[in-house]
Order: C-alpha cells, then structure tokens, then sequence
C-alpha cells in the first residue's frame, strides 16, 4: 500500500518530481522554477499530440538539473476542471510511476495554475485516486525480491502543498482507507471469508465509533428469518446477520444501509455450471460496501444516524440444502416458493429488509446486491442498476454515483411485473419468466418486503469486480458503493 504524505516544504533537488502544466501550455510555480533550462515547456512541445489533461510527460535525467526523473502532468479540461478529474490525474500519475518502477516521489503543489478549486482540495482529490489506484490485493503473493521482475509498487509519494493543507487530505485518506478495507473483503476467498469470520472482522468497527451487534444462527432462528436460514442451510458455515449503527447525530429515525453477503454462491441444488464459478466468492459484494460505508461515515463522524445491516449466508449443495419446490415462511410473514435455489440473494435480502424496517424504522433504505447476472445484460460493467419506491431517493442516488464516479440507470418496478412473481402455491415465487426482464423481477420481489417506505435498490452484480484496469482501479474488486453511499448521506441525510 502507499503512504500518502502531504508537506509544506521546498522542491526537493534530487529524486523523482512531479510538476503540473496547464493545456494551454502554463506552467505552475513549480513548473516554471524548473524551466531555466527550459526543460519542461520544451517537453511539453515533445511529440504525443494535444496537451491535454491526464497526459503525463516523463524525463529521465532532465538536463541541468539533479532530479533522476521529472514528470510533467498535464492539467485542467476546457469545460471546468472536476474533483473526479483530479483523482483521475492522481490515479495516472501513480499509474505512470509504477510503470517506471518508481518507489518513492514528490508531487509538486498544482499552485499557480488556474483549477477553479482550492489547492487543498485538488491536492485531496489527487491524493485519492492515487491512493485508490495503489491499491493491490497481493497479501497470497511473495515480495519480488531486488533484482527481480514482478510488481514492484509505488512505496511513498508526497504531495507538497504551499499551505499547510491536511483537513481534506485526512478525509480523503480515510475515505481511500474504507473503499480499500471493502476490496480486500471483497476479494478474500470464501474459504477464509465465510458468514461468521466476516461477522468478527465487522467487530472491528466499534474501533471507529460503530456500534456493532451480531445475530448468531440461534437468534436468527428465533427471529424467524427463515428465508435467510434456507439459504444458508446446505453450508457447514451457518448464516449470520451483522446489525450496525453510527449514531453521528439525533435525528428521528436513521437512514438504513443494507447488505447482500453471500460469501459463496454455488447456486446450492441449482448448482451453477463449473465455469467461472470462482467468481462467486465477490458475492458478498453489496455487504462489504455497506460495512466500508459504515466505515467512512464514522471516520468522518457524519453528522447522521445511520444503521447499516448484513445478511452473511454461504450457499451450497448438500443433503441439508434447500430443494427447488420449498416453500418458506419469511421474516414478514409471507411465503415463498423457492424455485430455484440459485436466485438466493432476494431470499436473505427478503428477511433482512423487512427486519431492518420492522425494528428501526428507517426514513430510507438503500440495498445492494450482486442480485442478477440479467443486470450486466442489460447495463454491461459500466453502471449499476437503480430501482426505487420513491423518486427522490432515486434522484439523490444518481446524482451521488454521477459525482463519484459510480453511476446508476434506473430501471422500472412497475405494478405489471409483480405479476412475474406470482406463485401457484405460495405468496410468492422467487424467479420471474425465464429471461424476460430478470433484474426486475429480482427488484420487485424485494419491494414486497419493504412496504411503503422509500427504498432503493442498487443491483451492482456488472460493477463490484472489473476484469480489466479502470481509470481509479486495477482489475479485481473496485469497492463499488462505499463512495456512492458516503456521499448520499453527506447530500441527503446529514444535519447541515
Ligand atoms: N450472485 C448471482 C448473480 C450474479 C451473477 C452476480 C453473475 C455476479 C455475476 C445470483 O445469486 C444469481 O445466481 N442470480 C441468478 C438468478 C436467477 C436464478 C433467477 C442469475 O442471475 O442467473
Ligand atoms: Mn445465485
Ligand atoms: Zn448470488
């Protein structure tokens, strides 16, 4: 991982730099106190097209000076620089050092350049995409060891700042902290991450100020989640609920942030096919951004009071698993007719949400949920899917993932396709028709289990594991949600 510094301290002479230029050529303050030798205006004169922002300019040994490597990055976009834009910058910048297997570096304060924002907070948007871009998963894998080939990742990079900045780069880093404590939970195999192992790592939240209770299965049982229970009855690892709470202020009735954790998904009885069925340990995707949005939130003590809930449940084949053909009795009350025992995460949902809203009464709930593959028909990799009760709260969730970079496309949840998930024999069934609008009828059976109260639903199956690099995010878990959730409560349920 980097260690992300910020100083307010002079250029240092020697080692690596990096220094900002404008696209129309400008340089800043630290740019231009390089340029005696003109090194950086005629780098940027240097082939490779537009000056245009993101682009970095590297030099080895710039000629009259002591530095090993001077990086120029460029920076601004003609329509208004964004703090997005910035974290992309950073993300680049460490993209570029890695690639020259830099260990250690020294960004220049961006001053002097015209950003429409104040250098703390450009500083503190670089400093998270750096940070996220970082990021590796890499505690199953050997160190390279000097002289070898292999990832050799960026150790230290110091952003120098001409103020004595650090309000905005603590919340940054924090926020950095939690995407990437929700990745690694993400990206742990279901033989180390199972329901109750998870349960105990979400204990470590009462370090931040979280409180944090959990149902073993014998509560469950009692509670009646028989729902959640038939999902996990066929593992050796029985089922837990994890309930947390961040109570940054008094208000009358907090905001719910709920969970999907199936820590494996065979499929049980409707055993998925071998192929790519590995991918299955990323199914507790939706509860690890709820628990590093609890995280976050606490971290930055939000001004709001926040339950956040998980339903952790492994689901595999067994003599003791749940048959295609069961008919459970939910949480609510309702039944259900389990056709097939791979469409596992409305069911756990199903208990969670009606618990959730039963015992607090939140004023909104938020899910998410590797819920269908059908979403990534639909959406593909590049935005998750959004359905709601209430138009507001969906407003609110688009804007969220627009500003964050975690963007949402509503779907519908219409009166027709309530009809999808009628059953013959039970008050509902848990599949739809076949292909036909599958994400949908996996969101309407869940809006039976929230009655009125504004819900949304975040279906983020195509977004929570890119297998390919993005713009903040090597390949593999991308924290999906933990920013998303951060900022809809900063917009929308926090005292101003
Ligand atoms: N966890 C899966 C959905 C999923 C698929 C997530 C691919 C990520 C990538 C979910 O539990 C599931 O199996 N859904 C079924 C529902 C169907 C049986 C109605 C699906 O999408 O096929
Ligand atoms: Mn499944
Ligand atoms: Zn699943």
């Amino acid at each position: 991982m980097v260690e992300i510094s910020v100083a307010h301290e002079a250029l240092p002479e020697e080692g690596v730099v990096v220094v900002f230029a404008g696209a129309d050529g400008s340089l800043s303050a630290a740019a231009a106190s390089l340029d005696g030798e003109k090194v950086v205006s005629r780098a940027l004169r240097l082939p490779g097209g537009k000056l245009r922002h993101g682009r970095i300019v590297s030099l080895a040994l710039p000629a009259g000076l002591r530095l090993d490597r001077l990086l120029v990055a460029v920076v601004g976009k003609p329509e208004g620089t964004k703090a997005r834009d910035l974290e992309e910058l950073g993300a680049a910048i460490v993209k570029q050092l890695e690639a020259e297997r830099v260990e250690e570096a020294v960004v220049a304060s961006p001053a002097g350049l015209e950003l429409g924002m104040a250098e703390d907070a450009a500083i503190a948007a670089m400093a998270l995409g750096a940070e996220m871009r970082a990021y590796r998963f890499d505690k199953y894998r050997r160190p390279a060891e000097d002289g070898e080939d292999g990832p050799k990742p960026l150790a230290r990079l110091r952003f120098l700042s001409t103020s004595a900045a650090g309000e905005a780069l603590a919340r940054a880093r924090g926020l950095a902290r939690a995407v990437a404590w929700t990745r690694d939970l993400v990206s742990e195999p279901a033989n180390v991450l199972y329901p109750q192992s998870f349960a105990q790592i979400c204990e470590s939240l009462s370090e931040v100020g979280v409180e944090v209770e959990v149902l073993a299965p014998a509560d469950l049982e009692k509670l009646g989640m028989r729902a959640l229970l038939a999902v996990g009855q066929g593992s050796a690892h029985p089922p837990h609920v994890v309930v947390m709470r961040w109570k940054g202020a008094a208000q009358e009735a907090p905001v719910a942030l709920v969970g999907k954790g199936v820590c494996f998904d065979s499929g049980g009885i409707s055993l998925k096919p071998s192929a790519g069925m590995q991918d299955m340990k990323w199914d507790m995707a939706g509860a690890a951004a709820v628990v590093g949005a609890m995280r976050a939130l606490a971290q930055r003590r939000a001004a709001a009071d926040v339950v956040g809930i998980i339903g952790l449940a492994e689901n595999m084949p067994s003599g003791t698993a749940q048959r295609p053909g069961d008919v459970v009795r939910a949480y609510s009350g309702k039944t259900i007719e389990v056709i097939n025992t791979d469409a596992e995460g409305r069911l756990l949902l199903a208990d969670v949400l009606a618990y959730v809203c039963e015992r607090f009464r939140p004023r909104a709930v938020v899910d998410l949920a590797t819920l269908t593959g059908a979403v990534i028909v639909a959406l593909g990799h590049e935005r998750a899917g959004l359905f709601a009760n209430d138009d507001a709260l969906a407003e609110a969730l688009l804007r969220a993932g627009e500003d964050v970079g975690e963007p949402l496309w509503r779907l519908p949840l219409d009166e027709p396709y309530e009809k999808h998930i009628e059953s013959d024999i039970a008050d509902l069934k848990n599949v739809g028709r076949g292909r036909e609008a599958g994400s949908i009828a996996g969101a309407v059976f869940l809006k039976a289990f929230v009655g009125e109260r504004p819900w949304a639903h975040l279906d983020i199956a195509g977004v929570a594991w890119s297998s390919r690099d993005l713009a903040l995010v090597r390949k593999g878990a991308t924290g999906f949600g933990v920013r998303l959730l951060d900022r809809l409560v900063a917009t929308t349920f926090e005292e101003k």
